[in-house]
């Protein structure tokens, strides 16, 4: 097998700055237990965590620190704000574009009695906003979306939709698994009541980190409670952010990791790793869009996107395909459902899944005109 060239980045990055490993292997050796000790070590993880949550709250333009808590990932951190936001007779909006992570909360709502609308997406993998506004009744309490595509990489445009939400007085909930890192978001300028966000793919960081911004003056239930290192003879979990939504040691090494990358995203420039990610998706899409027999999903037309391309090749299986791209040309990618079952249901894709090709920045010229050249022999008849 060839040299691996990692193109999955949609599902986590693997390439990371060598200054988030070497900050986690530093916290590995000298953290200890924020809030949970006297000593230098417990007030070295203290600081790193409250540093992270100073740059998120940055990043995301939140109110403050307080509003930004710790999860292991976006799948938490949208069980916690879905299941916090709704009770049985209440109405939510959500997409087709949606992860699991989003449709599965609100299926088991559903069997308690929540009502569910799902707007559906064109064969490019889109919304038209005016559904949304026109799907509001008077029991709506959430609009939840995701602000990117996991599969297509389309866009949302989550400000318009925040901007439909706050009018309406609906709690607006995003999920920016696949934008944070690569497009800025503004919670207080889009109306987003509250994000969530994963730290290891374009943010960079490692695995089991996340975490959920919440708006200032919403108390979101907690899903877990537990030890928080204050109140501890109150029989209940403290109600204050980020406390509330912080139960049991949180990972430090971990974030220790993320906030290394949020200081690597800030040095390097977001709109640079944008670019530059953009510049090598276009050149694959150019690439293979001509390839007879190559059917790629998505919408095109607009330069705003997150740097992905799905493809089929004839109506060859996807796993076949993701599974030869790897054996002969070393190329990671992501076949098959990508966890977005109804996103796969708009293009018509159930049956043959799709093959998933997602950028880096740390990816290089070479490496994008190796997976093109594997496109075009793949595709010979
Ligand atoms: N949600 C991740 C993906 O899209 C894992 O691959």
């Amino acid at each position: 097998m060839n040299v691996m060239i990692y193109m999955d980045n949609a599902a986590t990055t693997m390439q990371k700055p060598k200054e988030v490993i070497n900050a986690v292997v530093e916290a590995m050796t000298s953290l200890g237990n924020a809030g949970r000790g006297a000593g230098e070590a417990a007030l070295g993880a203290a600081r790193i965590i409250y540093e992270t949550r100073e740059r998120l709250a940055e990043l995301f333009h939140a109110e403050g620190p307080k509003q930004i808590a710790f999860t292991p990932n976006s799948t938490e951190s949208l069980n916690i704000a879905i299941k916090g936001s709704l009770n049985p007779g209440d109405h939510v909006i959500t997409t087709m574009l949606e992860h699991n992570s989003v449709l599965r909360p609100i299926y088991a709502l559903k069997e308690q009695g929540v009502e569910v609308t799902i707007i559906r997406a064109d064969k490019k993998g889109n919304i038209r906003l005016e559904d949304v506004e026109e799907e509001i009744r008077a029991n709506t309490k959430v609009i939840v979306c995701t602000h990117g595509s996991n599969l297509t990489g389309n866009l949302v445009p989550v400000e318009k939709i925040g901007e439909t939400a706050k009018r309406h007085g609906i709690r607006f909930i995003v999920d920016a698994s696949q934008t944070a890192g690569v497009y800025p978001i503004d919670v207080q300028a889009a109306h987003i009541d509250i994000l969530c966000f994963t730290g290891h793919k374009s943010l960079l960081g490692p695995q089991g980190t996340g975490g959920i911004y919440v708006r200032e003056g919403i108390i979101l239930p907690p899903l877990k409670s537990g030890g928080s290192g204050v109140d501890t003879y109150n029989p209940n979990h403290p109600s204050q952010m980020p406390t509330a939504l912080e139960a049991g040691t949180l990972n430090g090494h971990g974030i220790a990791g993320l906030n290394a990358a949020l200081a690597y995203i800030k040095k390097t420039g977001m709109e640079n790793i944008r670019e530059r990610e953009l510049h090598l998706m276009w050149k694959f899409y150019n690439g293979v869009k001509e390839i007879p027999g190559v059917k790629i999903y998505g919408d095109f037309d607009t330069k705003k996107r997150c740097p992905i391309v799905a493809l089929n090749i004839r109506d060859y299986d996807s796993s076949e395909v993701s599974d030869e791209l790897l054996v002969t040309y070393g190329i990671s990618t992501r076949p098959g459902a990508h966890c977005a079952p109804l996103m796969h249901r708009a293009l018509g894709t159930v049956e043959q899944g799709a093959v998933r090709f997602s950028f880096s920045h740390f990816n290089t010229e070479e490496e994008v005109g190796t997976a093109v050249k594997a496109i075009e022999e793949l595709a010979v008849e």
